[in-house]
């Protein structure tokens, strides 16, 4: 990753820069001082954003990292992250403020004000500990975007348990390996989910999943659906039991304990390049005020003032991270919304944030780019300017889709957020910070105040600005994954191998400087193709691709080629007025032209294929894996991952029938 190619230069080509507004600056939470003074005590910056929480006995050390890699945050303190998120927000006189205006599928609503949110957490701390549920043990909940799955969370937080959440619409298989990898006592679930509009069971796959699990005590089930679903829903005497009958009947006083620092608080499974997924281990102190922190500057979030949405799943990183763990702890009010951006109309986000006046939104740029592919006039017809702060998640933001973003939904001047991290980094470690950095559209920019992130060589030397190489960091971080569950070999050899002697961790993403020394991140290093000895990512030429007024979406992968080694195939979507000469040669010539004329004649694609959709995973990461088994003409592989299976089936038939 050392030599780019000259001809890739002109990536850097994107060069428009947007600094803040003067009044969005002069009321930020931060300053630009702020960088300085994390750098000169990096223990004591991080010790005063733990002082940002309540702690039942203070720490004897910040960081403890003689186990490396292994850390200890905030050795020798305690504390209790549910307390923290909810008690202590009603004891400071914040009762009635909102902290969840939910919305339902099918137009139901609930506002839950954190005096309610104490309650409820506490019944449901109260009902886990009556079914036998004590500290340490794993509680796995497998529930969509119900208040219940954030109740759920905190209950096992505030009794010392750990979760285990498993995303809605993974197969029982895939619930079975989590469960059985952790062996959970308990199973959280519901009858059911409503999905576009019609009501899906939810609990029969549960049951698939948990025959013959011998760790399982317990499955405790949320009423959601009810009647809407066809037929009763299956039980199992003596282990199943209903959410409102257990957890109703609890009494509302529940006294939280303080647990030490580096408590585990849950395990969240992710899939790595190769084989079974991993249980990433995250703890209490550390993990609960890098979360805090970054949420608090990240966003610029002012409590009782801002009204803040995020649109992950609790099933996601995002979803604990930015839903559950930094928002509540800095006592937010939010939006949770349990639908699809669709149902029962393509304006669904735009008329919350209207009914809400929903000021911080945090969404990922697979959906932004579905956004824009419905079109520019859907979000003109609602009043969006209560929205101030425009967050982006997890894949690069090609800068069509951020300028697009800050245009359309920010009218031209809101900031955009582009937060890079990962499950294992727990919480946002490079992100521009809203009235402190002039934004770039397509990176991410820089390490935030007391995160140190580098650009690497093979040889783990410090790239020159405009240089690329490998994304790593270099100092530990409070929020840092404390192990993958079970497998201490697999967490070192994972993430601590590549650059043992450095000690840096590895993230697995190419990056670049440019000449600022801003870093623009350029995808997972396995999605980086070699063309005739020139890397060249999957994102630039995705982003080029979309760069043509007439594609809506685009995928590369690398395909080998017994000339090049590699040759760039792309599958391109292309948008609704373009579609009836998609199949057309014309289109095909003027997008490898235009590829060609963006990044250079190498980036050409060998081969662009016009499908009508691509593979996405249910979090919406395009699987490219499986667009390089037909770029190779090879079986298509395992595709339980993706978020419709069909997908693969509707591309390779158009491809059969030339189209
Ligand atoms: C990618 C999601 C570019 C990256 C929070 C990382 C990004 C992986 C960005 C982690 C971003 C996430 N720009 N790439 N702003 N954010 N990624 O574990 O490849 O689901 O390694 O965590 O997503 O995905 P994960």
């Amino acid at each position: 990753m050392t030599e780019q190619s000259p001809a890739l230069d002109n990536l850097l080509t994107e060069s428009r820069s947007f600094p803040p507004g003067a009044e969005f600056a002069g009321a930020a939470n931060v300053g630009p001082d702020v960088y300085g003074a994390a750098e000169e005590d990096r223990e004591e910056f991080w010790a005063e954003q733990a002082r940002r929480l309540s702690w039942d006995t203070g720490w004897s050390r910040v960081l403890d990292w003689s186990g490396a890699p292994f850390a200890k945050w905030f050795a020798g303190g305690r504390l209790n992250v549910a307390y923290n998120c909810v008690d202590r927000h009603v004891e400071a006189g914040f009762g009635d403020q909102v902290a969840i205006h939910w919305v339902g599928e099918p137009g139901d609503t609930r506002d839950i004000t954190y005096a309610q949110l104490k309650d409820d957490v506490s019944r449901a701390a109260n009902a886990l500990v009556s079914v036998g549920v004590v500290a340490g043990d794993v509680v796995a909940i497998q529930l969509q975007m119900v208040p219940e799955a954030i109740v759920a969370m905190l209950a096992c937080a505030r009794i010392g348990a750990l979760h285990s959440v498993v995303f809605g619409g993974f197969s029982p298989t895939a619930l079975r390996a989590r469960v059985d990898d952790a062996a959970a006592k308990v199973v959280i679930t519901s009858d059911g989910q409503y999905r576009r509009g019609k009501a899906a069971p939810m609990k029969a796959n549960v049951d698939e999943a948990l025959a013959g699990a011998e760790s399982v005590e317990k499955v405790i089930v949320v009423r959601r659906t009810g009647d809407a679903l066809e037929g009763a829903t299956p039980w199992v005497a003596g282990r199943d039991v209903w959410w409102h009958d257990l957890v109703d009947a609890q009494p509302a006083e529940h006294r939280p304990e303080a647990f030490d620092s580096e408590h585990p608080l849950f395990i969240l499974y992710t899939s790595g390049t190769t084989g079974r997924p991993k249980g990433i281990l995250h703890t209490s102190g550390g993990y609960l005020t890098q979360a805090a922190y970054t949420h608090h500057v990240v966003f610029d979030h002012k409590p009782g003032v801002d009204v803040y949405w995020c649109t992950a799943d609790i099933g996601w990183i995002t979803g604990h991270s930015y839903i559950v763990y930094g928002p509540l702890a800095n006592r937010v009010t939010q939006v949770v919304y349990e639908g699809t951006p669709n149902t029962p109309h393509e304006g669904r986000h735009w008329e919350i944030i209207q009914k809400y006046k929903v000021s911080i939104y945090y969404t990922a740029p697979t959906l932004i780019r579905t956004f824009m592919k419905w079109g520019a006039d859907i979000p003109a017809k609602y009043d969006l300017s209560s929205l101030r702060v425009l967050g982006s998640v997890g894949e690069p933001i090609n800068p069509e889709a951020w300028i697009w973003y800050r245009d359309t939904i920010g009218a031209s001047k809101t900031p955009i957020v582009d937060t890079w991290w990962q499950t294992e980094t727990g919480a946002i470690m490079i992100s521009p910070l809203p009235g402190v950095t002039a934004t770039k559209p397509g990176s991410a920019q820089r390490a935030l105040p007391g995160i140190s992130a580098k650009v690497v060589d093979d040889t783990g030397t410090e790239v020159p600005p405009g240089g690329g190489g490998y994304l790593v960091l270099d100092k530990p971080w409070p929020s840092m994954l404390r192990g993958v569950w079970g497998d201490d070999e697999r967490f070192r050899d994972t993430y601590w191998s590549r650059f043992a002697e450095q000690g840096f961790y590895f993230a697995g993403d190419g990056a670049k400087y440019d000449t600022d020394g801003d870093i623009w991140l350029l995808g997972r290093v396995d999605d980086v193709m070699n063309v005739s000895g020139h890397r060249i990512s999957t994102t630039e030429v995705e982003s080029a691709l979309v760069s043509h007024p007439a594609v809506a979406e685009a995928a590369v992968v690398g395909a080998s080629d017994p000339t090049t080694g590699q040759g760039i195939v792309a599958f391109v979507i292309l948008r609704a007025a373009h579609t009836t000469d998609s199949g057309g040669e014309d289109a095909v010539q003027e997008l490898r032209n235009h590829v060609a004329k963006e990044i250079g004649p190498i980036a050409k694609p060998r081969q662009i294929l016009i499908v009508p959709e691509l593979p996405k995973t249910r979090s919406g990461k395009i699987m490219r894996r499986l667009l390089r088994d037909i770029a190779e003409n090879r079986t298509i592989g395992d595709v339980t991952t993706l978020a419709d299976s069909s997908v693969m089936d509707l591309i390779s038939a158009g491809l059969n029938t030339g189209k």
